[in-house]
């Protein structure tokens, strides 16, 4: 009876991790099924293991326990050279079917792409608590949303601006860390189909460690080729001059758009075509959820006070009247991608 509330905690906590688009349990594409398989493989032994001890265990506690008026002591056994060596022998065997199949893959993982001229290569680096990803064959910077080709391998370098964050993209691949030390982390993975895969820092690094999302915008090749070209289009500023002025002054002293302003902090070009802000507000025009609102919303809510959505984040609380703070926002949630649109993206 005590047993049942227990279960139903734990049933709950699990539950609460039961994000599909989150798991690494609902692999998509070879680095994340291999990964999953070795994963199988290994739970797999450890259950065999765990019946097998649990039945002989509860047998021998049953056939052998003390019965009433059986007061005889038992005949002393010391060592079985037979059973020593059969209980060494098996858990050598589990480890040998565990072990090949885990170097194989860890090798297979371990292969650099990064001069590979079919792979995408991506400069992934972590800040405090965003990602800006930069991809030098094609002089294109960006900022919380990783857009990619879907079947190509994707060659990650990652490193950090920063402390020790881990760049993980559960349904994709396993995660690596980004060191502070200025050394890089390499990884890749290949997205199989369209669709948007969610991705989180996954090292504890400060008080909005929970909020440092990114996206995964896998699309076919063709609308990839079409992102490239729009990110590089000429960069326009607000067309109300007053805007214009206060943003030059206010927001391209850190921030980029196209070629205007930068390049320390996020990158903002194609700012409305972005799925959220700041990697955490979503940006939908029929909010589903209490904190989702139209880009326009979001950029609002987020310049207006960006420590209230993500606390010890690097923007400061800029000084803005109600006008420029409308017109910024407005100017950013219309800087679309001329000629990026992929067909509708769904989660995975
Ligand atoms: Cu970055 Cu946790």
């Amino acid at each position: 009876k005590r047993l049942l509330p227990l279960l139903a905690g734990v049933a709950l906590l699990l539950s609460a991790c039961g994000r599909a688009d989150l798991s690494a349990l609902n692999p998509q594409g070879p680095v994340a099924q291999s990964q999953y398989d070795l994963m199988k493989l290994s739970i797999s032994i450890m259950i065999l293991v765990v019946v097998v001890v649990f039945a002989i265990a509860f047998y021998v506690l049953i056939r052998f326990r003390r019965r009433p008026g059986n007061d005889k002591i038992p005949v002393q056994v010391e060592g079985n050279h037979k059973l020593e060596i059969i209980w060494t022998v098996i858990p050598l065997i589990l480890l040998v079917i565990l072990g090949i199949p885990t170097i194989q893959t860890v090798f297979a993982l371990a292969e650099d792409y990064s001069r590979d001229e079919n792979a995408v290569v991506v400069k992934v680096t972590a800040h405090l608590y965003w990602w800006e990803f930069e991809y030098p064959q094609h002089g294109v910077v960006t900022a919380q949303e990783l857009v990619i080709p879907t079947n190509a391998k994707i060659a990650i370098e990652a490193k950090t601006a920063d402390v020790l964050h881990s760049f993980w993209i559960p349904a994709l691949a396993g995660k690596i860390d980004t060191n502070p030390g200025g050394n890089v982390n390499r990884m890749f993975f290949e997205a199989p189909k369209p669709g948007i895969y969610y991705g989180k820092c996954a090292e504890l690094c400060g008080p909005s460690h929970a909020l440092m999302d990114f996206k995964v915008k896998a699309v076919e090749p063709a609308s990839f080729e079409n992102w490239v070209n729009a990110m590089k289009a000429p960069a326009q500023l607000p067309s109300d001059p007053a805007i214009a002025e206060v943003f030059e002054n206010k927001c391209l002293s850190c921030h980029a758009v196209g070629e205007l302003g930068g390049p320390a902090f996020p990158n903002l070009t194609g700012m409305g075509s972005r799925e959220s802000v700041a990697g955490i507000l979503l940006n939908t025009e029929e909010p589903k959820y209490e904190n989702e609102g139209s880009t326009y919303e979001n950029l609002y809510r987020w310049i207006q006070d960006p420590q209230a959505i993500k606390p010890g984040n690097a923007m400061p609380k800029v000084d803005l009247t109600e006008e420029e703070l409308e017109g910024i926002s407005r100017y950013l949630a219309e800087l679309k991608l001329e000629g990026f649109n992929p067909a509708e993206l769904e989660g995975n």
